[in-house]
């Protein structure tokens, strides 16, 4: 399969772009961020679990639009629904009554919270959310786990360019799951911190994924109460994949702030934040708005994608489908002598090797994987979807054998 594999029409469209696109593709998506010459540099159509590429190439997915993906590239109730939708008329003058029902309906299903603002990006989610609490509290520092990503505004993105310091000032970072040194911050910041930002669990980019320390969340709501600073939930990677009333409860989690975003809507462009009864004024008195984020149609998808995850099982469905996943892999390896370990929740796996914390052998375990028509990050955790079945992960499970066996080999 690895022979057959081309790139004759990604690499003319790289071409062109790089002409007219800034570095050619951008980002997270840029070919530097896979492993250049091993993965697609652009995807043409895709079904369910499975994807093309330009040049024709199929690939079961694993990263699912970055997790936005969770009931089936294509799926056709959702995509029925936003098409009637847009159809019908998407970016209007005013919102449509779809946004009543969707805050109805994800505030009588996300435990905790009381109110929903619809915005396009996770990223508009996280600063409004830090917006907030500054407003709030009246106090400027918020503090985030040491690589823990909160989207690609300055205040939190990659773009740590001295030029843009000033925009960082107010930004503090503890070690995740140090509980003491999170500590040790609050009585350091006594006074000036308006709030703390936490993913449900840690999914750093680079590192094994990390369920949270038993002590975290109590700890964490005991110092946001004695400082009287606001406990944000960012839950816009691991959203319903954990939890259908929000990740938080998996956790036994209390926050004030909610973000939400990628699985809402299938992949298409909605997110949410949302918060509880206590921050509605705050939230009523701000001017918040952007040109796009009272579009109708993805509204339309939110409430259809809801609908299929509960037809299609849920989490309990992806727990199953991901703990297959984890013991092929890891199986996989270890007969031949890798150490591949499988992190995090079932529905968001994330590949490490024990004996290289440095990723080497992720790039080329990925890309012998890409060569077989699989698609799995290097760097970066994985989703599993709704749309995978036990036979996709069967047919993962022997390609990563004969991949692993590669390797050993030194083919790969
Ligand atoms: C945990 C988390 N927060 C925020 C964001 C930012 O979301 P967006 O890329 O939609 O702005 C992401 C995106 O990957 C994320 O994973």
């Amino acid at each position: 399969m690895g022979d057959t594999m081309k790139f004759d029409k990604s690499r003319a469209l790289f071409e062109r772009a790089a002409k007219v696109i800034p570095g050619g593709i951008y980002g997270s998506k840029a070919p530097g961020f896979l492993v250049p010459g091993a993965y697609p540099y652009y995807l043409d159509r895709a079904a369910g679990c499975r994807m093309w590429d330009a040049d024709g190439t199929e690939f079961i997915d694993y990263l699912c639009g970055y997790g936005s993906m969770i009931v089936g590239y294509g799926n056709e109730a959702v995509d029925k629904a936003a098409v009637a939708r847009i159809r019908q008329g998407d970016l209007l003058d005013q919102p449509s009554p779809l946004m009543v029902e969707l805050a109805e309906r994800l505030v009588g299903k996300i435990a905790g919270t009381a109110w929903s603002v619809f915005v396009k990006n996770g990223t508009d989610a996280t600063t409004l959310a830090l917006s907030l609490s500054r407003v709030r509290t009246g106090k400027p520092l918020a503090i985030l786990a040491s690589e823990a990503y909160h989207g690609a505004a300055n205040w939190c993105s990659a773009n740590v360019f001295p030029e843009l310091e000033s925009e960082r000032r107010d930004i503090r970072r503890f070690k995740y799951n140090d509980i003491e040194g999170l500590e040790a911050l609050f009585r350091e910041n006594k006074g000036r911190i308006a709030c703390l930002f936490l993913t449900p669990y840690h999914h750093p980019t680079f590192a094994p994924q990390e369920e949270p320390d038993p002590r975290l969340y109590e700890t964490a709501r005991r110092l946001c109460d004695s400082e009287g600073a606001l406990l944000v939930m960012d839950d816009i990677r691991a959203n319903f994949r954990l939890h259908e009333a929000g990740s938080h409860v998996r956790f036994g989690a209390r926050p004030d702030l909610w973000c939400m975003g990628k699985a809402l809507a299938n992949g298409y462009p909605i997110s949410v934040l949302m918060g509880t009864e206590e921050l509605r004024a705050v939230a009523s008195s701000f001017f918040i708005t952007g040109t796009y984020w009272m579009s109708a149609g993805p509204m339309a998808a939110a409430l259809a994608s809801l609908d299929e995850m509960e037809r299609l099982g849920g989490v309990a469905r992806l727990e199953v489908l991901g703990a297959a996943f984890k013991e092929g892999i890891e199986a996989a390896g270890r007969k031949v002598g890798f150490g591949a370990r499988v992190t995090g929740p079932a529905g968001i796996p994330f590949i490490t090797f024990d004996e290289d914390p440095d990723l080497w052998l992720n790039q080329r375990f990925g890309s012998a994987m890409a060569r077989r028509g699989v698609f799995i990050h290097p760097h970066h955790n994985g989703f599993i979807s709704l749309a995978h079945g036990e036979d996709d992960i069967a047919l993962t499970v022997e390609r990563a054998e004969a991949a692993f066996a590669a390797m050993a080999a030194g083919r790969e």
